[in-house]
């Protein structure tokens, strides 16, 4: 069972007096509705944007499973989201990822048995330049190493 708070669907209805169609605001609606729900989007979520919204389910799901941002399960406290696209994986993203993995005891898309984190592989999240990096919920750790990352990744209560 899931429930928008009541800030959460004031957040949504103004988010759809900014656009022309409902359908434009499915986005930013998934966002604050996947941060109310843990971290991911299950089918309680979808039913009760439908409602605020006004919108088939169907409409949401679809962006919704288009989406990688959007989780389709549940994720740990910390979603860690190693890049392994092109510029990342040239300077070790990929043997960070399975570092990280490795250190944390779980294979990517697992949560860890605290609960703490999600360890998933991702494409290019736009700072190529600051390879390798990760992003853990909504921030960017750039020019890491296996080691400094877990060092970030420790540091986290
Ligand atoms: S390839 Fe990793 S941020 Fe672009």
């Amino acid at each position: 069972m899931f429930e928008l708070s009541k800030e959460g669907i004031e957040k949504i209805k103004t988010e759809l007096t900014r656009y022309e169609v409902k359908e434009s605001a499915i986005i930013p609606a998934l966002y604050i509705a996947q941060k109310e729900n843990n971290g991911w989007v299950s089918d309680a979520v979808i039913h009760s944007l439908s409602k605020v919204m006004g919108l088939a389910e169907s409409r949401i799901t679809e962006v919704f499973k288009f989406y990688t941002m959007f989780n389709q399960k549940p994720v740990g406290k910390y979603h860690v989201q190693v890049c392994t696209n092109i510029s990342c994986a040239l300077n070790g993203g990929r043997e960070m990822g399975r570092h990280i993995c490795k250190e944390l005891g779980v294979d990517y898309g697992q949560v860890t048995e605290d609960g703490k984190f999600t360890v998933d592989h991702v494409e290019c999240l736009g700072s190529c330049g600051t390879a390798p990096m990760m992003q853990i919920n909504e921030d960017y750790h750039e020019n890491l190493t296996p080691e400094s990352a877990m060092t970030v990744l420790r540091g986290l209560k």
